[in-house]
């Protein structure tokens, strides 16, 4: 009997959205739903990504370097975790992605859309999320639940022209393809996030398994 394909769902969103509390929810959610998931992160997810997370996120480079090295740990995590992992069936949730290079090197560093674009044809060119929830936050907000909570890293330190840029470019991402992406309002309550994540994940499942 063929294996189905697992899914691909990845969160996204500027630093201080809080998409990182509800990932161990929505992994859980599909598990309750018999559901095999494997919960994972970039940049990291492999032993190698772990230590190249560490570096992106202490030490200043060069842009390109850091677009370059984003993409390395994109690709040993591709390679050797996720496109396994889907051709097994398991559903692979994924806080951050590609979309994250297109906001943060693109637009926040000002690198260019084409560029990014050139790794990721070289790195997955026929790999897409098959859903992208993307925590819109405004600055305000964002800075006010990432104060205090603990040591900011480098991309966290960046100033407001930055976080507006990489917003930005995240609202163009979720125009540009509005059916792969789901905006969520992450200034509502941890209750109404999940309410709205619970019935897209559901949809998710029953749609998966009709096809
Ligand atoms: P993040 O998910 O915010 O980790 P944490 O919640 O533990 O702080 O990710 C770390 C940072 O990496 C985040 O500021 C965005 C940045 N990043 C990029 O700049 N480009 C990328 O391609 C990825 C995947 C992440």
């Amino acid at each position: 009997m063929k294996t189905t394909r697992g899914r691909f769902l990845t969160l996204e969103g500027v630093d201080g959205a809080g998409k990182s509390t509800h990932l161990e929810w929505a992994a859980e959610h599909l598990r309750q739903l018999g559901i095999p998931v494997l919960l994972t992160r970039e940049p990291g997810g492999t032993p190698l990504g772990e230590r190249l997370r560490e570096i992106l996120l202490s030490t200043p480079m060069a842009l390109e370097t850091e677009a370059l090295l984003m993409f390395a740990a994109r690709c040993e995590h591709l390679r050797t975790t996720i496109e396994p992992a889907l051709a097994q069936g398991t559903w692979v949730v994924c806080d951050r992605f590609t979309d994250a290079s297109f906001a943060y090197q693109g637009a926040g560093r000002e690198l260019g859309t084409a560029r990014i674009k050139a790794l990721q044809q070289w790195v997955h060119p026929n790999l897409q999320p098959d859903r992208t929830w993307l925590f819109d936050l405004d600055l305000g907000t964002a800075r006010q639940r990432m104060t205090g909570s603990r040591d900011l890293d480098r991309f966290e330190r960046e100033d407001a022209a930055f976080f507006t840029r990489t917003r930005g470019a995240y609202h163009q991402l979720a125009q540009n393809e509005p059916s792969r992406f789901l905006v969520i309002d992450a200034s509502q309550s941890i209750e109404a996030i999940r309410d709205e994540l619970g019935v897209d994940l559901d949809r998710l499942a029953r749609s998966s398994s009709i096809s």
